[in-house]
Formats: structure tokens, C-alpha cells, sequence
């Protein structure tokens, strides 16, 4: 079910401020995330570069690492915002990280100038990888 409209844009809000508190000075692309619990919480993160480039954390993967910290692993929505052109979907890694807690999320995305694109989580990662008893020791 869609969301109602002004609980849509309080999460578009958010994260366009998690993308105001972006750290990313040796990229230089900024990213801000919003999720939104089954609850109607609001959990923000934003993208945390580093000198040692490899320990670069995507703004997604800290939106629900900070959820999980407090308690939190039901999500149904998140907002990405950044001030690229075009709506920019989740990477590889954060489709797999939000797959862990939320396989049917549903994932929007914003520029600065008012484009969105939406997806499901199943369209952004179909056959996800999950660790069943047959694969690996449980
Ligand atoms: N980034 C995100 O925050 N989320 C994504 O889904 C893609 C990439 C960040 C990581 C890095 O700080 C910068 O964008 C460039 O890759």
C-alpha cells in the first residue's frame, strides 16, 4: 500500500537532512537516508567517508545500523537523498544490507530539484542471497 502523502514527504525530509550532515570530502558525493520503521519511527543516516577510502560507510548502511542499535529492525520504507541530477538507486552492498531486515522495503529516491524514482527492494536485488541451513552452520 502506498504511503499517505505527508508521511511520504516527512521521510523525504529527513533525509535531505541526514544528506546535510554527509561526510564526503574525498568523493565529494553526498548521500542522506531516512528509514521508516513498521512502528513510524524515523532513522536517519548519512554517508561517513574516511582517509583510508576502503572504510567508507554508505548512508543507507548507517541508517540501519543506527536502527538495529537501538532496537529497531522493522522498516518499510526508505527515503535517498543526494544532490546528484538523476533519482540514484542503493548499491549492491546496501540492497544486500537492507535485504537482512527488510526484503519488501520499498526504496525512493530524491534530488535537490524535486525527481524521484521508486523501487521495490525485490526489483533493485531479485534471487537475494540468503544464509539458509543448507548453506551454511547454523
Ligand atoms: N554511497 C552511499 O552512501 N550510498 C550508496 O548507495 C552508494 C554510495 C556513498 C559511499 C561514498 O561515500 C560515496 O557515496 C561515493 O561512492
Amino acid at each position: 500500500m502506498a504511503p499517505k502523502p505527508e508521511t511520504k514527504a516527512s521521510l523525504r525530509e529527513a533525509a535531505m537532512r541526514a544528506l546535510d550532515n554527509a561526510y564526503a570530502p574525498y568523493s565529494n558525493f553526498r548521500v542522506g537516508a531516512a528509514l521508516r520503521t513498521k512502528g513510524g519511527r524515523l532513522v536517519i543516516g548519512c554517508n561517513m567517508e574516511n582517509s583510508a577510502y576502503g572504510l567508507a560507510i554508505c548512508a543507507e548502511t548507517l541508517a540501519v545500523a543506527s536502527a538495529v542499535s537501538q532496537g529497531l529492525t522493522e522498516f518499510d520504507e526508505i527515503a535517498i537523498a543526494t544532490d546528484d541530477s538523476e533519482p540514484t538507486p542503493p548499491c549492491g552492498a546496501c540492497r544486500q544490507v537492507l535485504n537482512e531486515f527488510a526484503p519488501n522495503i520499498r526504496v525512493t529516491s530524491y534530488t535537490r530539484d524535486g525527481q524521484e524514482a521508486t523501487w521495490t527492494l525485490d526489483e533493485l536485488l531479485p534471487h537475494a542471497f540468503v544464509l539458509h541451513q543448507s548453506r551454511g552452520r547454523m
